[in-house]
């Protein structure tokens, strides 16, 4: 109604009510628009959904527990510093409380990089074939993303290095990596990070590293003990704690990097029941299967047999998203469904058979 009162912002005589004047910067306009995954009525337990990698055990037990008791406290604004719960998880890291950050996801924490380092033009390296957001949040900073092919599935760290220019202000690296449910070990990550000039900010997103089982997954906790200032690492309640629709994610790096984050944060990003929730979740074991109870999925476990399954989903999936020819991003997405189930599968979220999945109208 104030619209009709300030001179310049009417609507023009005779417009059509849903046609915007206004002015929308040009990259934005550019952006593909956000498409949301199909309804998926979840009423029922045993529905998961695995484009989202939710877990299908349910929340923490110990959070549903301390929710109940925080309900009543919810016309209350949070700590906006989030303290009671980054000093737990700098507890259970070693690591000073200065040393973590919480947000509104780990989604969150990927725009908030983007919004904190990237001038218009910058570069951005990714791999193709990776988590979305660090695509999408790339291009809302108008920089450029500069996308290197996976290896066999795998994140080529050899070819990211080579991809770094003066222009590069970041490298993201998922590990293990969604969609593909594959991960990079510990020796060529190191050979990595030593070709990697300290003006660049590797970020290692491991929102799934609770599941891995592998030996010789890396552990950059030492380096940030020791005071590694161009390395952060991006974790999530989301998956092992299944407390997803909370929207709690955390970051792990150097005070200092942190300080300049904690600038670009909304000032009440982590409301009060995730806070609580977070807490309460830390004190479960973060492993998996043990943070459940609940035994490993049945089914094939070496990397091949997976492997093989991953090709058949994919050239089956290929068939049906080309026919429908669409798109998410600039990326074809016919390959998604045949990922994501492999990657759920491969990080032990998901039983084949235990999840209803539908993906262009597959089951
Ligand atoms: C690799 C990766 N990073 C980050 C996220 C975001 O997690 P959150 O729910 O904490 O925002 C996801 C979610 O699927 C993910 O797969």
């Amino acid at each position: 109604m104030l619209v009709w009162l300030l001179p310049g912002l009417r609507r023009k005589p005779g417009g059509s009510p849903d046609v915007l004047t206004m002015h929308f910067k040009t990259h934005i306009q550019n952006l593909p628009a956000y498409k949301p995954t199909k309804l998926i009525v979840q009423q029922s337990a045993g529905i998961t959904k695995l484009s989202s990698n939710e877990n299908p055990l349910g929340p923490s037990p110990l959070a549903l527990a301390a929710l109940g008791e925080a309900l009543a406290q919810v016309h209350r604004y949070p700590d906006a510093q989030a303290v009671a719960l980054r000093a737990a998880i700098g507890q259970r890291y070693q690591l000073p409380l200065e040393a973590v950050m919480c947000s509104n996801g780990s989604d969150e924490l990927i725009l908030l990089l983007c919004l904190a380092m990237l001038e218009a033009g910058d570069d951005v390296v990714m791999a193709q074939g990776t988590f979305i957001s660090y695509y999408l949040r790339t291009l809302e900073m108008a920089a450029r993303p500069v996308r290197v092919p996976l290896q066999d599935y795998r994140h080529d760290l050899a070819a990211l290095a080579n991809a770094i220019t003066p222009q590069t202000r970041m490298v993201f690296v998922c590990n293990p990596n969604n969609p593909t449910g594959t991960s990079n070990g510990t020796a060529e990550l190191r050979a990595f990070l030593e070709r990697v000039p300290d003006n660049i900010l590797v970020v290692l997103d491991e929102a799934y590293i609770e599941f891995v089982n592998r030996p010789d997954f890396p552990d950059l906790l030492p380096d940030l003990r020791a005071g590694r200032p161009n390395l952060l690492l991006l974790r999530t309640f989301a998956k092992i704690h299944g407390l997803a629709g909370l929207r709690l994610g955390y970051a792990l790096g150097a005070p200092t990097l942190v300080s300049y984050l904690e600038k670009a944060r909304p000032t009440f990003n982590v409301n009060l029941l995730a806070q609580v929730a977070g807490l309460a979740a830390l004190k479960t074991r973060n492993t998996w299967p043990a943070a459940k109870d609940t035994p490993m999925p049945a089914g094939p476990t070496s990397s091949a047999s997976y492997a093989a399954r991953y090709r058949a989903d994919q050239q089956r999936d290929q068939l049906c998203g080309l026919r429908r020819g669409r798109r998410c991003g600039d990326q074809r997405r016919p390959a998604r469904a045949g990922l994501q189930r492999y990657t759920a599968e491969r990080l032990g979220i998901a039983r084949p058979d235990s999840c209803l999945f539908r993906h262009n109208g597959t089951k």
